[in-house]
């Protein structure tokens, strides 16, 4: 009887630790998730590029398109990193007058999204990728294509519209690296015929850009779970060696 009740005592206490132990393994895991955008200042875009100076227009787009929100939370919950093409303010002013003007809101964030690599590319490893190469805007080859030519250092890009070079690092971690470039790439999709489109128009883009939203965003979700799990477990499987031991 008496050794009924303390294995049953001894049962409640196990419950309250795990109780408590997933309590603190869940709230500590997701503090540094749940921070706000101040924590990412070292690797804000904004405050890289005022920093860099000459790249007002381009600081302008990102806030008007929220694209500069999207790639602070890129940075945040994706371990893959980002690169991010930079285009100065005379990129865009030898743009033909009234060009930038007459995109609309998704035209605008296309050309952005065409600027992004979604993940890490450090200058000497361009040569690792393959031709189309793939960014932020899609995957069409004949629309959003982005070629890569490199030679030691030297890095070319031609979008079939326009061809330049990689002129500069802005700036480099391990996660984000933004290059100057002195040409902005249009992308020939503002340049060619609108295909035929059978799907309701309006359907199309938001299902793209919730695509662009989330996609990044997903596997380091999953890591993030994953390793709860596991620290979940471990503590368990403590708990369970500890009881095992006293009820010996
Ligand atoms: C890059 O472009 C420059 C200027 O057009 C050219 O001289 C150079 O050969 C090109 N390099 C590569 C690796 O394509
Ligand atoms: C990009 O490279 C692919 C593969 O090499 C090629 O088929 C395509 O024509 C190229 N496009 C442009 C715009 O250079
Ligand atoms: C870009 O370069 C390719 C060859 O490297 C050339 O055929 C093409 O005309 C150039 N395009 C522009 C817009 O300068």
């Amino acid at each position: 009887m008496v050794m009924m009740e303390m294995k049953q005592s001894f049962f409640t206490y196990s419950l309250l630790l795990v109780v408590l132990f997933h309590f603190t393994v869940t709230t500590s895991a997701q503090s540094p998730a749940g921070a706000p955008a101040p924590s990412s200042v070292p690797t804000d875009i904004i405050t890289i590029l005022q920093k860099a100076r000459g790249f007002t227009t381009l600081i302008r787009l990102l806030k008007t398109t929220q694209v500069s929100n999207q790639i602070d939370a890129q940075l945040l919950n994706s371990n893959n990193g980002l690169t991010f093409f930079a285009p100065t303010d005379n990129a865009f002013s030898s743009l033909k007058p009234g060009l930038l003007n007459s995109l609309n809101d998704q035209q605008k964030n296309e050309l952005i999204q065409f600027h992004m690599l979604s993940s890490f590319t450090a200058l000497t490893n361009f040569d690792t990728l393959s031709n189309p190469v793939r960014t932020q805007a899609g995957e069409n080859p004949s629309r959003l294509a982005l070629n890569v030519t490199t030679s030691g250092n030297q890095v070319n890009i031609t979008t079939g519209v326009v061809n330049t070079t990689v002129s500069g690092t802005v700036y480099s971690d391990k996660q984000l690296a933004v290059y100057q470039v002195d040409k902005v790439l249009l992308p020939l999709d503002f340049f060619l015929a609108k295909p035929p489109a059978p799907a309701p128009a309006p359907a199309n883009p938001k299902a793209h850009k919730k695509k662009l939203a989330d996609g990044p965003a997903a596997p380091s979700d999953n890591s993030g779970a994953m390793s709860l799990t596991k620290w979940h477990a471990i503590g368990v499987a403590v708990l369970v060696a500890v009881l095992a031991s006293i009820s010996l």
